[in-house]
């Protein structure tokens, strides 16, 4: 059997009726989205000749997978893959320029504290090296980016995030705050160093990662958003340059230009970083995507 199977009248008159194409009613574009993808998984099933066993035990796995979505999504490249798709209309739209963007990833909790200055991110005790970062937003034409908020979240030195942390230690919101900045674009915070991040080991992101020959680590790493009125939201991370999973990241979430180097000196580490953000053309150029955030 070829792939044509799908092509054959009796398939594609099941996917037009599946999807509501041949029914008053609904939404047109998810008519249509859900079309593409069912028959995308259709012709999957006949190109590898998918026996009755892996497709169930793949359906298996999805329902057991549920809470991990968020954590399989960047591990097959999607996520990254949403950069690149808009990087290159971005590029169509010569909207370019400035500080890369790169994954948001799973764990964000919206609700963090509002603070202003040299501030502490870390509530919990953690005994560890402490990260000291400094630098400026502008914009475009190097102008310092009045009124911005940098929102930074980052893990522990175990690699777990407040609120996912399995061993309940942390505190809701340590190592993540929302930095009200001022007229000169400066920020500065510290905090206790993060480690490298492992996905949940057993679970369902682990068990897809080793079933395909891979692993579920990230280097540590910095999340940002940045917001200011004028500007272009921006989703970024830093990534240490000097991590053994800087050059292997599961998530795809290294990117060049977002690669610092600790410089480490005794029991502190220092990273100098500037961002430069986009002016905002497009109205909803200044928000965040609709995706669904933990909030607490
Ligand atoms: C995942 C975790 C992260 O901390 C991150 O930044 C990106 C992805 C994950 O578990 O998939
Ligand atoms: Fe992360």
């Amino acid at each position: 059997m070829t792939e044509d199977f799908v092509k054959t009248p009796q398939v594609q008159t099941l996917l037009n009726q599946a999807s509501g194409l041949l029914s008053e009613g609904g939404d047109k574009r998810l008519k249509d989205i859900t079309r593409d993808l069912v028959e995308a998984i259709m012709t999957t099933i006949v190109k590898h000749d998918v026996t009755q066993d892996e497709f169930w035990s793949a359906i298996k796995f999805f329902q057991e997978a549920g809470p991990e979505f968020g954590l399989i999504v960047p591990g097959v490249g999607l996520e990254h893959f949403l950069d690149l798709v808009l990087d290159a209309r971005d590029a169509e739209a010569g909207q370019t320029g400035g500080t890369p963007r790169t994954i948001e990833g799973p764990l964000y909790v919206a609700g963090a504290p509002l603070v202003e200055g040299d501030v502490n991110l870390t509530d919990d005790p953690d005994d560890t090296d402490t990260l000291y970062m400094t630098g400026q937003i502008t914009g475009p034409d190097q102008e310092p980016v009045k009124d911005a908020i940098l929102h930074v979240w980052h893990a522990n030195s175990k690699g777990f995030y407040s609120y996912f942390d399995p061993t309940g230690e942390q505190t809701p919101f340590n190592n993540r705050r929302r930095i009200k900045i001022g007229s000169d674009g400066r920020y500065a915070f510290h905090s206790r160093m993060p480690n490298g991040y492992s996905v949940p080991p057993e679970g369902p992101t682990d068990r897809l990662m080793k079933a395909l020959g891979r692993h579920g680590n990230r280097p540590a790493h910095v999340h940002f958003f940045v917001e200011a009125p004028g500007y272009r939201q921006l989703t970024t991370q830093i990534n240490f340059g000097d991590d053994p999973f800087a050059g292997d990241d599961f998530a795809f979430a290294t990117r060049e230009g977002l690669l610092p180097v600790p410089n480490r000196q005794g029991e502190s580490a220092y990273i100098a970083f500037d961002f430069e953000l986009q002016r905002a053309k497009a109205a909803g150029d200044e928000g965040f995507s609709a995706r669904a955030r933990a909030e607490a």
